[in-house]
């Protein structure tokens, strides 16, 4: 007998599809001078002209549709006011509810002429969601997954953050298991097929201590070093996860990963910043 394939609920599928679409709209307006309100703003008709419901607006009293996190900013920073600059590494999670289903995605983009050392770090980070990709399966462990992703990001001169982690998701936003970004291969919790996460490494340029801004939300290096942040849900499987949100493949199409496409990915990194 073969094991039914596994399926996410109907409703994360669809949530996951608006999720990808708004975000990809919202990276559309990123450019110097645009405010982190007029992105919230489209954020949200995005997801609800799709007729989806923006997740995080009321989530524990969080009064925003998209997290907005600027160079040291690593989470959780709220739209307002503020501009983005020119060279601003900026960071853009949103959610999405529908039927009753969570999604969370996230994504880290530069702010015209990018800053070679934001690419960077911008770029590693991404390539550490692909190697937590390819550990995210049927059997692997958490901490399969975050010893993965933290020796990339350690190699790379790089630092993941331990304050926050990555998540199952389904009828809530944020359930088990916990998923982080850094562990011992065979520890943490076993993956099974069939089980909804957000797959989530935060990235950092200097020290990985963070400190609460004054507004209870935002987290910021404590030494104001830059950050990124890349997020995908994924379904778990008995082989590559499929990704219910596939926003970091230069925001493309709906897939599954396969293991060259990862593995390309990593490359493609390490060349575009190899030779320092
Ligand atoms: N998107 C965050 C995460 O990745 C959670 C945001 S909750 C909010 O888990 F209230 F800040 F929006
Ligand atoms: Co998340
Ligand atoms: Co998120």
């Amino acid at each position: 007998m073969t094991a039914k394939a596994p399926e996410a609920p109907a409703a994360q599928v669809k949530a996951g599809r608006i999720a990808v679409e708004a975000l990809r709209e919202v990276v559309g307006l990123v450019k110097p001078g645009v405010s982190g309100a007029e992105l919230d703003r489209a954020a949200e008709q995005a997801i609800r002209d799709r007729g989806g419901v923006p997740a995080f607006k009321g989530y524990r009293g969080y009064g925003a549709t998209l997290c907005l996190s600027i160079n040291e900013q690593v989470v959780h920073g709220i739209p307002g006011e503020r501009t983005l600059a020119d060279g601003d590494l900026a960071s853009l999670d949103l959610g999405v509810k529908l039927d009753g289903y969570y999604v969370d995605t996230a994504v880290t983009v530069s702010v015209g002429t990018s800053r070679p050392e934001a690419e960077r770090l911008r770029q590693a980070t991404e390539a550490a969601l692909g190697i937590a990709l390819r550990q995210a399966r049927a059997g692997n462990t958490t901490g399969d997954l975050g010893a993965a992703v933290e020796s990339y990001v350690t190699e790379q001169g790089f630092a993941v953050v331990r304050d926050c982690v990555g998540h199952g998701i389904g009828k809530g936003l944020h359930e088990d298991p916990s998923v982080p970004n850094y562990g011992k291969k065979g520890k943490g919790s076993r993956f099974s097929a069939g089980q909804v996460v957000a797959i989530e490494p935060m990235v950092v340029a200097g020290s990985p201590q963070l400190k609460l801004a004054e507004d209870q939300w935002t987290l910021s290096t404590e030494d104001d070093s830059l950050a990124s942040h890349a997020e995908e849900t994924v379904l778990i499987t008995d082989g590559d996860p499929v990704r219910i949100t596939p926003v970091t493949d230069s925001l493309g199409d709906p897939g599954t990963l396969s293991g060259e496409k990862a593995d390309a990915r990593v490359t493609k990194a390490t060349q575009n910043t190899g030779s320092r």
